[in-house]
């Protein structure tokens, strides 16, 4: 049986799509949640709304850059007008480009503007509108006002909805840094400051505001990068990597936003949650140790990064 737990709920997936984005789509449609695709990619945008309707859900897309203030406000606009209300933001949507490698000695200036504007100008500007939005939708259906206890309040009165959640996508990389990766790493680190700063303010709102550090989660592009590989010892040696010894898979991160979409996290703010199957919390020293006789013993192992592609050249 589905669990329910979104049920009348507007939400906002940007980047919604395809990847991480597009499953959390699917997967707050599910719940039942009606979800506004917002992604620069029109057709798979409105592939992804047509599945979840066909599913039997409620979705519909825009076509927008995020970055873009007017594409901020207008998304905004277009679920409180589709849906009556908003309720859930997920600040998903990225796509990295080839001039975004390097330390702060390589990167362009306007490279290091574009890469933030989208890694974190979109998230703020996504709350400013987002936020006023929220507030105004009031208490949502289903959420029943009478188990709101106020715990934790310190000043003034409880809020009177607590449905409001906003889930920033920050990543492993916001936690650890891998060289010569400047701009993605100092903005998915930002997304976490940022994210703390906005669970303090909106918090008396009746809005959470948490983030989700996924570690390596194989998306379409992810089977097709991995495909080009086309080198399964490479594929081995990022699964050996993971305690869990597994790479992760869309569906691993929408369940973890759907959870802070819920009720039952009405009392979680400000929290970066990892969903890297343990990644972020090992000894580096030992991870080398624990892959070396398999390295050793595969020695045309090739992965993306010998593409140029790994994030160490990202
Ligand atoms: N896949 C991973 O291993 C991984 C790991 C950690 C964090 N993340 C983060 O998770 C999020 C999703 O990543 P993904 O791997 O699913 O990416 P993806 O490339 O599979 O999907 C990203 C989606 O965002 C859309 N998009 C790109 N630029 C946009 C813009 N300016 N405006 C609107 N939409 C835009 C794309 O068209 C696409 O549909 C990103 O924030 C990424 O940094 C991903």
């Amino acid at each position: 049986m589905t669990d329910k737990r979104l049920t009348g709920r507007g939400a906002i997936v940007t980047g919604g799509a395809l990847g991480i984005g597009g499953a959390t789509a699917r997967k707050l449609a599910t719940e039942g949640a009606k979800v506004l695709i917002v992604d620069v990619e029109e057709d798979a945008a409105e592939a992804n709304a047509q599945r979840i309707t066909d599913a039997g859900g409620t979705a519909v897309a825009m076509t927008g850059d995020v970055s873009q203030e007017q594409v901020a406000k207008e998304m905004v606009e277009r679920a409180v007008h589709e849906f009556g209300r908003l309720d859930i933001m997920v600040q998903n949507a990225y796509g990295g480009g080839n001039d975004r490698a390097g330390s702060a000695v390589e990167v362009k200036p306007e490279s290091w503007r574009s890469g933030m504007d989208l890694l974190v100008t979109a998230l703020y500007l996504g709350a400013k509108y987002g936020v006023p939005a929220m507030e105004e939708s009031g208490s949502a259906p289903g959420f029943n006002t009478g188990s709101w206890t106020g715990a934790g309040l310190r000043h003034g009165d409880a809020p009177k909805m607590n449905v409001g959640r906003i889930v920033n996508l920050s990543s492993v990389h916001g936690l650890l840094q891998a060289p010569r990766s400047l701009i993605y790493e100092a903005g998915k680190a930002a997304v976490i400051g940022l994210t703390r700063q906005m669970a303090v303010d909106f918090g008396p709102l009746g809005i959470t505001v948490n983030a989700i550090a996924p570690g390596h989660i194989v998306t379409e592009r992810g089977e097709a990068m991995w495909g080009e590989v086309g080198n399964e010892p490479g594929f081995k040696l990022f699964e050996l990597q993971y305690p869990v010894r597994r790479t992760g898979v869309p569906d691993d991160i929408a369940a973890g936003i759907a959870f802070l979409c819920s009720d039952e996290a009405s009392f979680i703010t400000g929290v970066v949650l990892p969903i890297d199957g343990g990644l972020s919390i090992q000894l580096q020293e030992n991870i080398v140790m624990d892959t070396k006789d398999f390295i050793v013993e595969n020695p045309g192992l090739k992965t993306h990064f010998d593409q140029g592609r790994g994030t160490s050249r990202r």
